[in-house]
Order: structure tokens, then sequence, then C-alpha cells
């Protein structure tokens, strides 16, 4: 058996579960094109628009994981094309500290991933989304939602 398989086997046959947070003006628009030029990806995420990377809150992130999913990625506009100037500067900071942050809580930092796609780059979209779906299928499924909700049965 192949490694590839026994990883496909670890998620029981389902695509792994990946949160897209894209920023409104590059990334979703990048998404849009990709769909409307028909270019396949895993149908492994599931796209939440917000106005900026910068807007993401860490704290959307850790929730995401602790709800069920297998992975968060956070796309942006390319440094420089920001349509609040920095907010993908700040977004990039940010995620430095979360990833030191998820590794001392003993989550993998893999699990949560940040790019930057415009919006006339829908064919890097599909690359990115493959790449990403990819590297959380090397993970496999997460067991941060099972973990995080025994310990809330345990304190009752
Ligand atoms: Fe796209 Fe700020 S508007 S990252």
């Amino acid at each position: 058996m192949e490694n590839s398989e026994i990883r496909e086997d670890a998620f029981g046959g389902r695509e792994p579960r990946i949160i897209a947070f894209l920023c409104n003006w590059c990334s979703y628009a990048g998404a849009d094109l990709a769909g409307t030029s028909r270019l396949q990806y895993p149908a492994s995420i599931r796209i939440i628009r917000v106005p900026c990377s910068g807007r993401i809150n860490p704290i959307y992130i850790i929730k995401a994981l602790m709800e069920g999913a297998d992975g968060v990625m956070v796309s942006g506009c390319h440094p420089g094309d920001c349509h609040y100037l920095s907010g993908n500067l700040f977004a990039r900071r940010r995620f430095v500290v979360l990833k030191k942050l998820l590794s001392t809580c003993g989550i993998d930092p893999d699990r949560v991933q940040f790019t930057w796609v415009s919006a006339s780059e829908g064919g890097r979209f599909a690359e990115v989304i493959t790449q990403v779906t990819e590297n959380v299928r090397r993970l496999g499924p997460s067991n941060i939602s099972k973990n995080s909700k025994g310990k809330e049965a345990g304190a009752e």
C-alpha cells in the first residue's frame, strides 16, 4: 500500500476540511476567476470572505480548528497591493506569532497556512488550494476538536 493511500484512509475517504479566509479584493476574486475559468482544485475548502487579511483575528483560526477544521488557510493581497495599504503586512506578522503559539500548544503549525493570491491569479489559486490540501492530507485528520470537547466534557 502506498503512503498516499494510507493517508487517504486516515480521512475515511473524505476530503480534508479546510477553512479558507480570503480577502475580498484579491484572493476571493482569484477564487472567483478560478471558478469562472473552470479550473479544477480539491473540494476541500470552505471559503469565508473577509474585507482584508488584516481583519482576521487569530481567534477565528483557533476557533475553526476547535470546531473540526483539519486546516486553515489565510490568503490576502500581495505585499504592496493591500487595499488598506498595510493590512496584509500586519496579518503576516500576526501569523508568525500565531504559529509559535500553536506549536507551544502542541498543534502542528503547518495546519495553518498563509499565502498571497491576486485577483488575476486564478491558476495560482487552484495551485495553492491543491498544495494546501496535500499538506493537510499529509498531517492527517485533526483531533483538536475531539481533544477540546473531551476536556470540556471532563470538566463537567
Ligand atoms: Fe487584501 Fe488587505 S485588502 S489583504
